[in-house]
């Protein structure tokens, strides 16, 4: 008898970000039979997808530019052609941004879920037959009720008069970025939440393609979506908890290196995400804590809101600490001083500078009259120049240019600085020759490591005073 012939399944992602870009390349990688395209309405970055020169795509990730490679236009294809790729597709993966609103009702704290509305009501319109709609963006608790009834009604005026139908899952993404390829190669695990269980099954097996069956959690659709942000909840509290104790080790003498190890090896506790810094940053830790509060204050959960509303404020407050301690030890004042900034993104390994602590900071410098000189590995000076100049009054007044510079090489960009602040904890940030670098400063000079990362042995009788994040042993 002849086998039945198989479809080749159709997978459409909307949203070619930091999370579309790298998933789907991955999945492509896993499952060469299945076709897939990431579009987007944003036409430069579909262009620098498809860029020939591979450092030329929109996001810096470790691993990524190899595995693409290898994928790109053979079964993954990026396009601005929406429309197209949701009538083919079987699956359609939402990775749109789901940023915090800045005004209206929950201004502040709320989800934007604009873009996963238009997106949403693109598929009713354009979709064909049955489609697996999968929530891959972060998304406040019931969301899929709300895509659910904009599908379910608004197919009904439909283009083409054809009956569609529709399961809506959650497969929140758990990938950080600077690790995104080994986190998708090798997740902890994998969430799926859904009632339609054929649908539940179609996801699960096309990660099982790579991923052990026991790593695959299955749950319902609420449980998911609340997971995901109870995951970056967890994951930035312990980061503002370790933060709140690097200051009282700095008041008491401890050093934090050793309070973590101390207490990391506590199996309850573990190991990671015990580094102190100079706050978190990214597009997620803040926007899906204030995402969780407002759930909260809908449901008059107001002590628990509050509660979580203090991981966000303790985050403000290591930022604002940083920033005084550095013009303070300057002798309060650095009008006209250079400081140089080591780091921009807001973590290794990332060209990523969304809300990334050294915004803050540097703000915080500029406005007492610094004059900055900053570098990053991967930052370009475009991302630099919307971060700190695209600041507005109370009024929506721009406040004007700051006093700031971008260096390509170490050197310049300390020469005759009165300070260095050291921001993002990069692997070429550890192997600096120091000897030659602090000749460059103007005297009396001081570094000040945010990220913990540097050494003082190699400081001792050079007369520089450093300060070290959670170091309260003296180090000079
Ligand atoms: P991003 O801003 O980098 O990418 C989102 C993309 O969606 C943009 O390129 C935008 O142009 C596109 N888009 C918006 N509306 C569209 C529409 N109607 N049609 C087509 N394209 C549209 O965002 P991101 O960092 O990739 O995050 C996406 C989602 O994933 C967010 O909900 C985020 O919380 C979540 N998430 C992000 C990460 C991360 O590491 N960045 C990790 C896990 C989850
Ligand atoms: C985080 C989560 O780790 C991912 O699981 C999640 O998918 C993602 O958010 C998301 O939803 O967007 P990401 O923000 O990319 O990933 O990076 P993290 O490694 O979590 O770091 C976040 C911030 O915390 C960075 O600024 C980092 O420097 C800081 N951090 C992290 C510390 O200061 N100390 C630590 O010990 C760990």
């Amino acid at each position: 008898m002849e086998k039945p012939i198989k479809k080749k399944k159709n997978i459409c992602c909307i949203g070619a970000g930091y999370v579309g870009g790298p998933t789907m390349t991955m999945i492509a990688s896993k499952c060469s039979e299945i076709k897939i395209t990431v579009v987007d309405i944003n036409k430069k970055r579909i262009d620098s997808w498809n860029s020939i020169d591979l450092t030329k795509i929109p996001i810096y990730e470790p691993g990524l530019a190899e595995i693409l490679s290898e994928v790109r236009n053979k079964n993954l294809f990026f396009s601005n052609d929406v429309k197209g790729a949701i009538s083919k597709a079987d699956i359609i993966f939402l990775s749109v941004n789901t940023p915090t609103k800045i005004k209206g009702i929950g201004k502040g704290k709320a989800s934007n879920l604009n873009f996963l509305e238009n997106s949403v009501r693109e598929i009713a319109k354009y979709s064909k037959g049955h489609t697996i709609i999968v929530e891959k963006s972060t998304v406040p608790v019931k969301t899929a009720e709300t895509i659910e009834l904009l599908l379910n009604s608004s197919c009904l005026d439909n283009v083409d008069n054809t009956k569609k139908t529709y399961s809506v899952i959650s497969n929140p993404e758990f990938l950080a970025e600077g690790t995104a390829i080994r986190d998708l190669e090798n997740p902890d695990r994998v969430l799926i939440g859904g009632e339609d269980q054929n649908a539940v099954k179609e996801i699960k097996e096309l990660y099982s393609s790579w991923v052990p069956s026991e790593k695959i959690l299955t749950t319902n659709l609420w449980s998911s979506e609340l997971s995901k942000l109870t995951a970056n909840a967890f994951l930035a509290q312990r980061v503002s908890s370790i933060n709140t104790i690097s200051a009282i080790c700095e008041k008491t003498g401890a050093n934090i290196g050793e309070v973590s190890k101390a207490i990391g090896t506590d199996q309850r506790i573990g190991k990671k995400f015990l580094n102190a810094g100079p706050g978190f940053g990214g597009s997620c830790f803040k926007k899906d804590i204030l995402s969780l509060v407002y759930l909260c204050s809908y449901y008059r959960l107001d002590e628990v809101a509050e509660y979580w509303e203090n991981v966000i404020k303790i985050n403000d407050w290591q930022q604002d600490r940083i920033s005084r301690l550095i013009i303070g030890n300057l002798f309060g004042t650095i009008e006209n001083k250079k400081i140089a900034i080591l780091g921009f993104a807001f973590k290794a390994d990332t060209n990523d500078t969304r809300e990334s602590p050294a915004i803050n900071i540097s703000k915080n410098l500029l406005q007492e009259g610094a004059n900055l000189s900053i570098y990053d590995p991967k930052v370009e000076e475009e991302k630099i120049n919307f971060e700190l100049n695209s600041c507005f009054d109370d009024f929506g007044n721009s406040k004007g240019k700051y006093n700031w510079k971008r260096f390509d090489s170490i050197e310049d960009t300390v020469s005759g600085a009165d300070a260095i602040v050291l921001l993002t904890e990069w692997e070429e940030f550890k192997y600096l020759s120091w000897g030659n670098l602090l000749k460059l400063l103007r005297k009396p000079a001081w570094i000040f490591d945010t990220r913990n990362i540097l050494d003082p042995n190699d400081f001792r009788s050079t007369g520089i005073n450093l300060w070290i994040n959670g170091r309260g042993e003296n180090l000079n």
